[in-house]
């Protein structure tokens, strides 16, 4: 693999910064923001007098824990626009995530606030080693999702050349490849598995391809994954992570140069992390529960956002920003099994591991007589596909699971091609428990 490292000169000058100069911008754009949030949002005016706080009690960083929580409840509470601190007129595009359950939670972007989105993303796609007058394939899905349009405008904002293919129609995603030589592609971790497969349907050797780095994010993923993709397509693989509520794609980004954890935009997006049961701030280098509040947000400022999911911070490397280490996963992904947590990333950490089988995953919960229980799907590779093989691979694997993560599981090796495929966002778990119980 090729070195990607950005030229130092390249970097915007706050990410090299010292964390005092960092800091005291964050404590100047809070102050605005919580005041941008409270003369604007009515929902966050009487949130925070209800809790008896005011912008102008936040003297320090470390004064935000006084400061109400908002929650994905709130968006939908507040449906469509009602937490914009802007008039509607303003706001210059409109996002949505569909959600399984319930309303979509909406969200809106002046024109500054698109213009700090694609910053940060063209920031992202430099730390991870994408160069002005480069190719990038976008593969996330355009349209509401914020993935596809939030990537294109940083693409663009680089100077780079946007292919702008959204997700799906695998087998054009691979002979746009071949045909375009693109440098980059932007798509997530789980569909990459699926354009990888029409590669060698295509009969073509994706270590030959043209890319050089895949920017990878929208769902969890391991660093099982990262080697065994960087491996597939003699390529390097970063995480990329973001949310429509903060911002989109782009909050966080891993350096190519290091590969260990995402450094965190803090110039735009304020981390905590907090214990999820008592809501209370934990010291860097705890896990917990990630929190942002929006630093420079107009359209829709967001105050300490539980994001759901699971990291700890951790400090600067190859930038003074903290690092948030890769997601472990949602906590509404969690399963609880006998008392036991198990998140998906964990299982697809000893799918990995265990020879015979392909990448590609979906847990399943059911009820066995009085106990919830859970079966993996999985698939045989083409080299491994007979009767005695997949058994081997299925015993194996269980006992990974059952050693490794500690709970008992049936593990259905399908013939290769048989397991459930990804276009975006992979559904890694499927509840068959019966809803009234
Ligand atoms: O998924 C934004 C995005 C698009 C990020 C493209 C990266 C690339 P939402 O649809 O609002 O936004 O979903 C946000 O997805 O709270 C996480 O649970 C999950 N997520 C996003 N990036 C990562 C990642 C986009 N790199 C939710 N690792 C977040 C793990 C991620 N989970």
């Amino acid at each position: 693999m090729k070195d990607l490292t950005p030229a130092k000169a390249d970097l915007d000058p706050i990410e090299t910064a010292s964390r005092d100069e960092i800091e005291a911008l964050q404590l100047e754009r809070l102050k605005w923001s919580l005041r941008h949030a409270y003369d604007n949002v009515p929902m966050y005016r009487q949130r925070f007098d209800e809790k008896g706080v005011h912008p102008d009690d936040l003297k320090s960083l470390a004064d935000l824990s006084k400061f109400p929580f908002t929650v994905k409840n709130d968006l939908r509470d507040n449906y469509p626009f009602g937490l914009f601190a802007v008039p509607r007129e303003q706001i210059i595009r409109i996002h949505a995530s569909s959600g399984t359950t319930g309303k979509a939670t909406v969200v809106g972007y002046t024109r500054k606030d698109i213009d700090v989105f694609a910053d940060m993303v063209a920031r992202s796609l430099r730390a991870s080693g994408v160069r002005s007058g480069e190719m990038v394939h976008n593969a996330y899905g355009y349209g509401l999702f914020t993935g596809g349009l939030g990537a294109h405008y940083g693409i663009e904002r680089l100077g780079a050349t946007v292919v702008p293919v959204s997700g799906g129609m695998t087998p054009r995603q691979v002979t746009l490849i071949d045909d375009f030589k693109p440098h980059a592609i932007m798509v997530t971790p789980s569909y990459m598995l699926n354009i990888l497969e029409q590669f060698h349907k295509q009969g073509l050797d994706p270590r030959e391809s043209s890319l050089q780095v895949g920017i990878f994010g929208a769902e969890p993923w391991t660093n099982a994954m990262r080697l065994e993709v960087q491996e597939a397509f003699d390529m390097h693989a970063v995480d990329i992570y973001g949310l429509s509520e903060i911002m989109g794609p782009g909050v966080a980004n891993e350096c190519v140069e290091t590969k260990d954890g995402l450094h965190v935009w803090e110039d735009h997006f304020y981390p905590e992390i907090i214990d999820p049961e008592t809501g209370k701030p934990v010291a860097d280098g705890e896990m917990g529960e990630l929190v942002f509040t929006t630093l420079t947000k107009e359209g829709m400022p967001m105050v300490r956002y539980r994001t759901r999911d699971l990291t700890r911070l951790l400090p600067g490397t190859a930038r003074s920003m903290r690092r948030m280490e890769k997601i472990t996963g949602r906590s509404d992904d969690m399963i609880i099994l006998r008392g036991v947590n198990v998140f998906p990333t964990q299982v697809e950490e000893q799918l990995l591991a265990t020879g015979g089988l392909a990448p590609h995953f979906q847990i399943e919960l059911y009820q066995a007589g009085r106990m919830d229980a859970m079966r993996v799907h999985v698939e045989a590779t083409p080299d491994a596909a007979d009767e005695a093989s997949k058994t081997a691979a299925a015993q194996m694997l269980s006992k990974r699971i059952k050693d490794i993560v500690g709970v008992s599981t049936e593990i259905m090796v399908a013939e290769p091609g048989g397991a459930v495929r990804s276009e975006g966002k992979a559904k890694r778990v499927v509840d068959n428990r019966p809803k009234e119980r």
